[in-house]
């Protein structure tokens, strides 16, 4: 078989933004699940892009679980951030946790991609990928390659674009 580079990506993002369903979209028709559940803690979950092996580190995004996030800062090879682009409200929640996320020590000192995912673009509610870029400010992020792709997790729309940066990115 072909031998893939192994790689580990952190998926965050706040509850309910679509983490796990990206992360099954990316997974083989046999390692997909039918039946998405809000996580509880994290989740290891294994898929191929390109020449890479990816462990995904599927972080719950609720409140009690956030603190789990850091933890795994140190040993990833890239970052995929989801938001629910209909989520009005919560984006300056999302704001607070990833100005936390930039600033903590693990992150900060490396120039480790981050790929932005502004998921449930297809809610006509939800805000365009440069409105959620200003938003949340990424234009500031001068010390790290990041991309921010709008994506449907559902139809997978946009998830393809999206790995294929973090692919160029890491390999
Ligand atoms: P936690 O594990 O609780 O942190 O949530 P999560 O970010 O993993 O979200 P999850 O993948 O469980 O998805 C939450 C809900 O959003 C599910 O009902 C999904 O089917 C739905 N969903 C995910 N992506 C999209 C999308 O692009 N569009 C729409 N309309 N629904 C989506
Ligand atoms: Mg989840």
């Amino acid at each position: 078989g072909v031998r893939r580079r192994e790689v580990n990506v952190l998926v965050v993002g706040l509850n309910n933004s679509g983490k796990t369903t990206v992360v099954n979209s990316f997974k083989s028709e046999d390692d997909k699940v039918s039946d998405i559940v809000p996580t509880v803690g994290f989740s290891v979950e294994r898929f191929q892009n390109q020449n890479l092996a990816f462990t995904a580190f599927d972080m719950s995004g609720h409140g009690r679980y956030r603190d789990l996030w850091e933890h795994y800062y140190k040993d990833c090879h890239g970052i995929i951030f989801v938001i629910d682009s209909s989520d009005r409200l919560r984006l300056v929640v999302v704001k607070e946790e990833l100005d936390l996320l930039l600033q903590h020590p693990d992150v900060c000192q490396k120039k480790i991609p981050i790929l932005f995912f502004a998921n449930k673009m297809d809610f006509k509610e939800s805000l365009s990928s440069v409105k959620i870029a200003a938003a949340l400010g990424l234009d500031k992020i001068m010390d790290k390659p990041w991309h921010i792709a709008a994506s449907n997790a559902l139809t997978g729309e946009g998830l393809q674009e999206g790995v294929e940066w973090l692919t160029q990115q890491i390999r």
